[in-house]
C-alpha cells in the first residue's frame, strides 16, 4: 500500500519514531508486517504466537474480516461527525455497550479514545455527581498515563511525574494473598477472613480520610499488569457495600479485565456486583481502532441533566472506532468467545499448574479465564522474586529473549510472565506456547 521497502522500516523508525515507556537508545522493536488469528509475522516472515494479545487488547484475534469490513464500510459512509451530533453507529454502539454491562444496569455511555481518558472522565463524573474530591485507588494498579490516570495509578509508573499530578488520590492495599503483608504469620486464614481484613483496612482509610470527602473508589476488578490479582470471595461485594454505606461512587476499571478476558463480559460479574461506573477500552474494539468507554448508571447521568458535564474530546464517538466496537461485539456473540474463554480457563489452569510443578522457579500461578500469570521466584520459601520490585534481572531478560527467539510473544513484568492470549486460542495453540515456556523456565530454574 505504501511505498517503503520492508528492510527500511526499522532504520527509518529508529531515526524518527519517539517510543513511549522506553529509553530511546535501547529500543529494538519488532517490525510487524501482518497478523492473523493468534499469530503475527515480522518483516522477515518470522511467525510469533501472540500470548499477550499484543497489548492485552486483541481479544477476538487478529485480522477478523468482519470487523475490517465494518470499518471499511463506515469510513466510506461517514468517517467523522462532531461530538454534539449523533450517528447510526453511535446510537447502536451505546445501546450494545449498555446491553453487555452487568444486568444491563449501566445504561448511559460516554465514548473516549482509550482507557486512560475513560478513567479521567469517570473520575470527573464521580466528582461532579458527589460534589466530593478524593479518589481512592490501590497501590498495585495501573489506570493510564495521562496526568489524572497516572495519579490514580498506584504502581511505580506514577513516580517519575510526581508531584505534578492530579491531587486528591489516596492509595490503599490490594488483597494479594501470595504476598499479603497482613498474613505472613497466618497464611492459612480462610478466604472470607482474608477478604474481610482487606475490607477493614479500606474502611479504616475511608474513616481517616473522611467519607464526606471521598467521591469514588476506582479499582481494577482483576488487577492486570500488577499481578493478575483475583479478588477473594466477598471482597468485591464488600467494596460495593462500603460504597453504598458512605455514598461513594464505585468505579470498576475493566480496561484489561473486560470483554470476555475472564470468561464473563466483565470480571465483576464473577461476584455479581454492579459498579456505578465501568471503564473499558482494549477488548471493546479488540484494538481494531482506538476506543474507550465509560458506562454509568442512569442516576450518575441524571446528575448532569440540568447542568453541563464540563469535558469533551474532538474524537469522542469516532464512527470508525464505533463501527469496530459494534462488529467486535457481534463477533464475540456469534463466535461465543466469552463462553470459550470460560471453558479455556480450567485448561489454562491445568497447564499453569503443571508448569509450576515442573519448575522450582515458579512461586505461584494464577488465572481467571484467559487471564493468567506465572510468578517467578529465587526461593519458594522466602518468595524472593526473580527480579526486584520495579526492576528487571538477567534471568527475566533471558527468559523473555528465549521466548521471542522461539516465536512466543509474551509480556514479562518484573518477576512475572503474563499469559493473556486472544480469546480464540485453542488448547493445541496454548500447548504450543507452553512448550516454549517450559524450556524457557530452565533458565530461571538455574537461579533457584
Ligand atoms: C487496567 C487498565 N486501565 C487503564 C489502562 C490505560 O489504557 P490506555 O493505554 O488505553 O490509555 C490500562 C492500559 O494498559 C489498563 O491496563
Amino acid at each position: 500500500m505504501f511505498d517503503l521497502p520492508d528492510d527500511e522500516i526499522l532504520s527509518l523508525s529508529k531515526e524518527h519514531v519517539f517510543y513511549t515507556w522506553s529509553a530511546q537508545a535501547k529500543v529494538n522493536p519488532i517490525a510487524v508486517k501482518r497478523a492473523k488469528g493468534v499469530h503475527f509475522w515480522d518483516v522477515d516472515d518470522k511467525r510469533y504466537l501472540d500470548f499477550n494479545s499484543m497489548t492485552m487488547c486483541v481479544n477476538i484475534g487478529h485480522g477478523d474480516e468482519r470487523v475490517i469490513k465494518a470499518m471499511q464500510e463506515q469510513v466510506a459512509e461517514l468517517p467523522y461527525a462532531a461530538p454534539g451530533m449523533t450517528t447510526r453507529v453511535r446510537a447502536l454502539a451505546s445501546k450494545m455497550v449498555a446491553d453487555v454491562t452487568p444486568h444491563q444496569a449501566l445504561t448511559r455511555v460516554l465514548f473516549t479514545l482509550g482507557g486512560a481518558d475513560a478513567n479521567e472522565n469517570a473520575i470527573k463524573l464521580a466528582r461532579g455527581y458527589t460534589g466530593r474530591h478524593k479518589i481512592l485507588t490501590r497501590y498495585r494498579s495501573y489506570h493510564g498515563a495521562t496526568a489524572g490516570a497516572m495519579a490514580a495509578t498506584g504502581d511505580p509508573r506514577r513516580l517519575a511525574w510526581e508531584p505534578n499530578l492530579m491531587s486528591g488520590v489516596v492509595h490503599f492495599l490490594d488483597p494479594y494473598r501470595y504476598r499479603s503483608t497482613f498474613h505472613r504469620t497466618n497464611p492459612d486464614i480462610s478466604e472470607q477472613d482474608f477478604a474481610q481484613d482487606y475490607l477493614n483496612h479500606l474502611e479504616e482509610i475511608i474513616q481517616y480520610e473522611g467519607p464526606q470527602t471521598i467521591a469514588g473508589i476506582l479499582i481494577e476488578s482483576v488487577t492486570g499488569t500488577n499481578g493478575v490479582i483475583i479478588p477473594p470471595q466477598g471482597y468485591m461485594q464488600g467494596v460495593r457495600a462500603l460504597c453504598d454505606k458512605y455514598d461513594i461512587v464505585m468505579i470498576a476499571d475493566e480496561v484489561m479485565s473486560g470483554f470476555g478476558r475472564t470468561g464473563k463480559w466483565f470480571a465483576v460479574e464473577h461476584w455479581d456486583v454492579i459498579p456505578d461506573i465501568i471503564t473499558m477500552a482494549k477488548g471493546l474494539t479488540s484494538a481494531y481502532a482506538p476506543l474507550g468507554a465509560v458506562a454509568m448508571k442512569p442516576q450518575i447521568a441524571a446528575a448532569f441533566s440540568e447542568h453541563a458535564f464540563e469535558s469533551g474530546l474532538t474524537y469522542t464517538s469516532h464512527p470508525v472506532s464505533l463501527a469496530a466496537a459494534v462488529a467486535n461485539i457481534n463477533v464475540m456473540r456469534e463466535d461465543k468467545l466469552v463462553e470459550h474463554a470460560a471453558v479455556m480457563g480450567p485448561v489454562l489452569n491445568r497447564m499453569l499448574t503443571d508448569l509450576g510443578e515442573a519448575h522450582p522457579s515458579v512461586g505461584e500461578v494464577r488465572n481467571i479465564g484467559l487471564f493468567g500469570i506465572v510468578e517467578l521466584v529465587k526461593d519458594r520459601k522466602t518468595k524472593e522474586p526473580m527480579a526486584p520490585w520495579n526492576g528487571s534481572s538477567p534471568e527475566m531478560n533471558a527468559l523473555k529473549n528465549y521466548c521471542l527467539d522461539n516465536g512466543l510473544y509474551l509480556y514479562t513484568h518484573w518477576h512475572t510472565a503474563l499469559i493473556i492470549p486472544p480469546l480464540i486460542i485453542t488448547e493445541e495453540q496454548l500447548k504450543e506456547g507452553f512448550a516454549v515456556l517450559d524450556k524457557a523456565l530452565e533458565i530461571t530454574d538455574k537461579a533457584v
